[in-house]
This record gives C-alpha cells, structure tokens and sequence, in this order.
C-alpha cells in the first residue's frame, strides 16, 4: 500500500472537537509503510485527542497492516526562533496596542478585568481581540457566553476566533472536545500553543489586544514579554494579597524585564450588601493606594466585591453589557485611566 492511499484513509480521521481532520490539518509528519508495518508521526501536542486519534487510525488501516506505530511529536515548530525581553519579537504586527493583564496570584479577578477591559475598549468604537494566555485554566469563554462554541478554521488554514459583545477571543477553551477536558502539557507545549494563537488566528487589524495571562510569573509571562512588544500592563490584585509578595513579584518581574505598567486594579475591595447597599471593607482598606506608591505606578481603580460580578460574569454577561451603571462605571473608569496612562484619549 502506498503513501498516497495510506495519507487517503487517514482522510477519514476527525481531530476530536474540530470538524477537521488529521490530514487537511497538516499534522501528518511522516508516512512509512513496510511490509506489513506502517509507522506514521504526527505533530498533535494535545495529549487528550491521542486516544481518539490513535483509536481511529487503527480502525481507518486495520485491514491493511498488522503493525500501526503511531508518534505524536509534540513541536510543530521545533525550530522556533525565540525573542529576547530587550528586543521583543513582534508576532503580533496586526495589533496596535498590545495591553498584559496579570497578577502574582490566582482567583483574584485579572479574566474578569481582562474581558471587562476589552468589552469597555469594543464600546468605545476600537477593534478588540482578547487572547485567554491561562491554557491550563481558560475560562473566558464562559465569561463572554462562547463556552459551547468550537473552533472553526478559514479557507486559509487560520483558526476563527469567537466573537460576543464586539470583541474576538481565542482560548485553548475552545479548542478543546469538552469545557472540563483537563489538559496536561508541558510549558514548552503550551508556550507553543499561545504563538501559534498569535500568528495563526485570523484576528485582522486590531486596536488592542489584550492578554489574560494566567497566574504568577512564570515561562508564559515570560515567553509573551520576549515575543510580543507589550505596550502596557494591568496588574490585579485583591486587598489581602497586598499583604503577600505576590503582587510585588508580579510588579517586579515585568519591571525587570522591561514590560510598562499601566497601573493597579484593587479588586474584591469591599463589599457592598445588596439589601442596604452599605459598604464594608472586609479586607482592610488602602492597600491598593500603598502598592501603588511603594512602586511608583498608578491606581488605575478599586472594584468592590458584589454579588452580581460574580453572578453576571458566570452567566457570560461581562458588567460592562449590564444595565448596572454603578457596576459599568467600575470597568469604564479603570480603562479610560488606562488609555490616558497610555496617552491614548478617551472619545
Ligand atoms: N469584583 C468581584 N466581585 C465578585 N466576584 C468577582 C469579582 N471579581 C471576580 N469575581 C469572581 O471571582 C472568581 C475569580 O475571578 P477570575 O476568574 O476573574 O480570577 P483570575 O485571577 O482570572 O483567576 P485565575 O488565576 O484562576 O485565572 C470568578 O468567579 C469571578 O466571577
Ligand atoms: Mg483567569
């Protein structure tokens, strides 16, 4: 049996989640039949479509070998040529404005100021992508109400990214079969996996693009600082944190590799009761003010801790798109200081 009819069959193999498959995705490395042994590699980095995949190729050839060794080579690129931070790689030329939003620590809100911040951008009329860098938890999807979508691919080969409320997202979340689909990959898989988000994605021209960033200062922070010229930085954090190094980790990483902060956001700062409407500063008060000072960079805002955050932002209904004034006016503020923090006007 040849290549060529072997390379047909696997015509037939469906990448788990996609309506592709194995083939028109270019994953097939190599094909090489002997005998009655044929081994084929392909370059499939996402370790929960193996079992799929490999199930369904020894199906696809099953009547004409008796030996299927399949290799999933985890590089497309091996030879990726990296960045450095003093000179950043720009593999995202299509966007004006490249704005991080990260935070020493987990939970304390940066995909919610991610997606509120790029929907707050789409109102003010600029063209926005938001690119969900957290590959091991991405959960902005549900935030902006795409969970259920799943990827599709352009007549060009280049991943469609959702769209909802005006701006474009690209996450892991949509890529893979299931929303709880655990995903276990390396870094260097999932550092690979973001550049090609950033280069294979039809993102068009953009105003912005804004990176949610998963927590702490690690080889993703890293690898987008080297690849990416980043314009400025959002770091979050809750009031209890500040008594942690987290924040200060965060703040002095981006500071050592050169990356601008726009400033702080304190967010869950205090809690309004929904009866009363009171104010009750759970965590203490003004830490948000002493981070800001301790490193010489803006508080861009506080955003108190309410019910309906966290209520509208799992119902994939951003603060933003509510009718909530007080809500909205939290968002809107942080960004229009963000855009004078930039020099960039607000209209
Ligand atoms: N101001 C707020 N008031 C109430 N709930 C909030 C607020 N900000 C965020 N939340 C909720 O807190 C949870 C964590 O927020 P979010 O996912 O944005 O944090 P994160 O820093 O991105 O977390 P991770 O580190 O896991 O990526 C979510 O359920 C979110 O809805
Ligand atoms: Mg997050």
């Amino acid at each position: 049996m040849n290549k060529r009819l072997i390379e047909k069959r696997l015509g037939g193999v469906i990448y788990p989640g996609l309506d592709k498959d194995i083939v028109s995705l270019k994953t097939i490395q190599k094909i090489e039949p002997k005998g009655d042994t044929v081994r084929i590699e392909l370059t499939i980095a996402n370790e929960s479509v193996f079992e799929s995949i490999e199930s369904q190729i020894h199906d696809v050839l099953k009547n004409d070998f008796k030996f299927i060794d399949i290799a999933f080579l985890a590089n497309k690129k091996p030879s990726l040529n990296y960045g450095n931070t003093n000179k950043p790689n720009n593999r995202a030329s299509y966007a004006k404005y490249i704005i991080a939003v990260t935070s020493g620590k987990g939970g304390v809100g940066k995909s919610t100021v991610s997606v509120n911040i790029s929907v707050a951008l789409a109102q003010l009329g600029y063209k926005v992508g938001l690119l969900d860098a957290d590959v091991y938890g991405p959960n902005t999807p549900r935030m902006i109400g795409v969970n259920d979508e799943k990827l599709q691919w352009n007549d060009e080969d280049k991943m469609i990214p959702s769209e909802n409320y005006g701006i474009k997202l690209m996450s892991v979340g949509l890529t893979t079969p299931k929303s709880d689909t655990p995903l276990v990959w390396r870094s260097s898989v999932a550092v690979s996996a973001l550049i090609q988000f950033l280069e294979d994605v039809a993102w068009g021209e953009l105003d912005f693009l804004v990176i949610d960033m998963p927590p702490g200062t690690g080889d993703i922070q890293l690898t987008m600082a080297q690849e990416l010229p980043i314009s400025t930085s959002v770091i979050v954090t809750t009031p209890q944190a500040i008594s942690t190094d987290d924040v200060s980790r965060a703040v002095m990483m981006f500071k050592e590799i050169g990356v601008p902060i726009g400033g702080i956001v304190e967010n869950m700062s205090y809690f309004i009761a929904p009866d009363t409407r009171a104010r009750y500063d759970i965590f203490g008060s003004g830490g948000g003010e002493m981070i800001a000072k301790r490193y010489n960079v803006p508080l861009l805002g506080q955003i108190p801790l309410t019910m309906s955050i966290r209520e509208t932002s799992d119902a994939g209904k951003p603060a933003v798109v509510t009718d909530d004034e007080t809500q909205k006016s939290y968002y809107r503020n942080i960004t229009q200081n963000l855009l004078a923090q930039m020099g960039i006007l607000w209209l």
